[in-house]
Formats: structure tokens, C-alpha cells, sequence
């Protein structure tokens, strides 16, 4: 299975992301994980990416693609991939197409995650994050076993600095302007498969299972 996921910040990509790489025995990709990752490492990508991140603006395509670039060159996504938060507009969508060309991997589908606003706002509002694994839970809806304790790696849950609200504000206007057009361009392409991201998580999980088939 070679999926990208799509929807906007807070849908929950990266909860399903989870589940559905476990499902399907693929690596899940998060490039939002990976610019994270570099930035608690203090690399130089990390240095890049920072400033962006913290305005809630992409990370330069250059910086971004070449990224991914190199993911997709390690062997483990022979038997396939799971793309959270890329492509994220028209260009990086352009140049994935063109990697997938080459290595002669095509897409299986795009899958759209559908969340109206004012869930997205509590969602992203009570979001926590693992300073160790990176793993998301929620302080009303995945609650943790402890409070502040990730019940993955026993690592700190912390609040995202673009989760607060004038950098969310800008994420969205960000998703609108740039995201979205991708969703039509995987619609042209015949890969487009979509699914509401409300209600429970096992009951999302299933449901995009089962159009995937
Ligand atoms: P990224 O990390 O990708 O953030 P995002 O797209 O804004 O998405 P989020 O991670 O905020 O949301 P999600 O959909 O994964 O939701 P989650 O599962 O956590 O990107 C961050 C930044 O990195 C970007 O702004 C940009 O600067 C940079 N970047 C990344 N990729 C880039 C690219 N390709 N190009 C350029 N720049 C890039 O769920 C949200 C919350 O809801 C959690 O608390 C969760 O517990 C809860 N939840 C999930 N599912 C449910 C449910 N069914 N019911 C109730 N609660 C739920
Ligand atoms: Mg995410
Ligand atoms: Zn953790």
C-alpha cells in the first residue's frame, strides 16, 4: 500500500496514520514528525525549519521535497509507505509524483480525512504531544493513563507551539491556500478516496480501511 494522507491541521492524520501503518505493515512518514524530530536534535534542518514551523508557514519546498526525497530512498519503503503531511501543495505533490515515476512505485490512493472548524479547534487546543516519541494524545479525548505522561514512552507530554491559537489561525488560512488544491489534483488522478475524520478513532480507522480495498 503507498497512501498519502490529506486533511487539515488537526483531522487526526496522525493518529490514523498510526493505526493504519500498523494495518498495512508500511512505515508511516510524518514530515511534521521529522522537522520536529531534527528540531529537539538541534540539527541544522531543525535551524531551517524553526522559524517556519513557529509562524505556522511551510518549510521551503527546497528544504521539504529534498527531505523526502531521501526518506523514500531507504529500502524500507519497499513493500510500501504511509505520507503524513506531505505533499502539502501543488509543487511538492508535482515532485512526488516525479520520485514515485522514477522508482516505478505508484500512488495507491489519496486519502482525504473531512473535519469541519470548530472541531479542529478543540482538537488542536487540547492537543499534547510526547517530547520523547512524539506520539499525540488529547487532555479530554485520548486521555493520557497519567496526566502530562505519555503512556507509550513515559516521555513529557507537551503543548505544540503552533497549536496556539494565532499560529493555528494561520495553519488553516495556509490549508485552504495551498493544501487544498492538491485534493483536486488527486481527484484528476483517480486516487482520491474520502472519509469523515469524526467520531471514534477505531471506527475512522475502519472505515478507511474499507474504502482502501
Ligand atoms: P504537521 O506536524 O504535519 O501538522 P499539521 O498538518 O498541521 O497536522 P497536525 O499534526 O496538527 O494534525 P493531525 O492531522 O496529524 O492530527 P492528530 O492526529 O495529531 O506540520 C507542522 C508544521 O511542519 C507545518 O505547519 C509546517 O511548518 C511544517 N511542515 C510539515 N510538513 C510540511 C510540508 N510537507 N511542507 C512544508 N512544511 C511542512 O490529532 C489532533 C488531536 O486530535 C490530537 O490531540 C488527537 O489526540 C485528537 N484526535 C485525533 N483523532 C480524534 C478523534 N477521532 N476524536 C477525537 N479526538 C481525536
Ligand atoms: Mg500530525
Ligand atoms: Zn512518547
Amino acid at each position: 500500500m503507498r497512501l498519502i494522507l490529506v486533511g487539515p491541521p488537526g483531522a487526526g492524520k496522525g493518529t490514523q496514520a498510526v493505526q493504519l501503518a500498523k494495518h498495512y505493515k508500511i512505515p508511516h512518514i510524518s514530515t511534521g514528525d521529522i522537522f520536529r524530530a531534527n528540531l529537539k536534535n538541534g540539527t541544522e534542518l531543525g535551524k531551517q525549519a524553526q522559524s517556519f514551523m513557529d509562524r505556522g508557514e511551510l518549510v521551503p519546498d527546497s528544504v521539504t521535497n529534498e527531505m523526502v526525497r531521501e526518506r523514500l530512498g531507504n529500502s524500507d519503503v519497499g513493500n510500501g509507505f504511509l505520507l503524513d503531511g506531505f505533499p502539502r501543495n501543488t509543487n511538492q505533490a508535482e515532485v512526488l509524483d516525479g520520485i514515485l515515476k522514477a522508482k516505478n512505485m505508484p500512488l495507491d490512493a489519496a486519502l482525504e480525512l473531512k473535519i469541519d472548524h470548530a472541531e479542529i479547534i478543540k482538537r488542536l487546543s487540547g492537543r499534547r504531544t510526547c517530547r520523547g516519541c512524539g506520539a499525540s494524545s488529547h487532555i479530554e479525548f485520548e486521555k493520557p493513563k497519567v496526566a502530562g505522561v505519555c503512556d507509550k514512552c513515559q516521555g513529557e507530554l507537551y503543548q505544540r507551539e503552533d497549536d496556539k491559537e494565532e499560529v493555528v489561525s494561520r495553519r488553516l488560512e495556509i490549508y485552504s491556500e495551498q493544501t487544498e488544491p492538491i485534493i483536486s489534483f488527486y481527484k484528476s488522478a483517480g486516487l482520491l478516496k474520502n472519509i469523515s475524520a469524526l467520531g471514534e478513532v477505531s471506527e475512522i480507522t475502519k472505515n478507511a480501511i474499507a474504502i482502501l480495498k
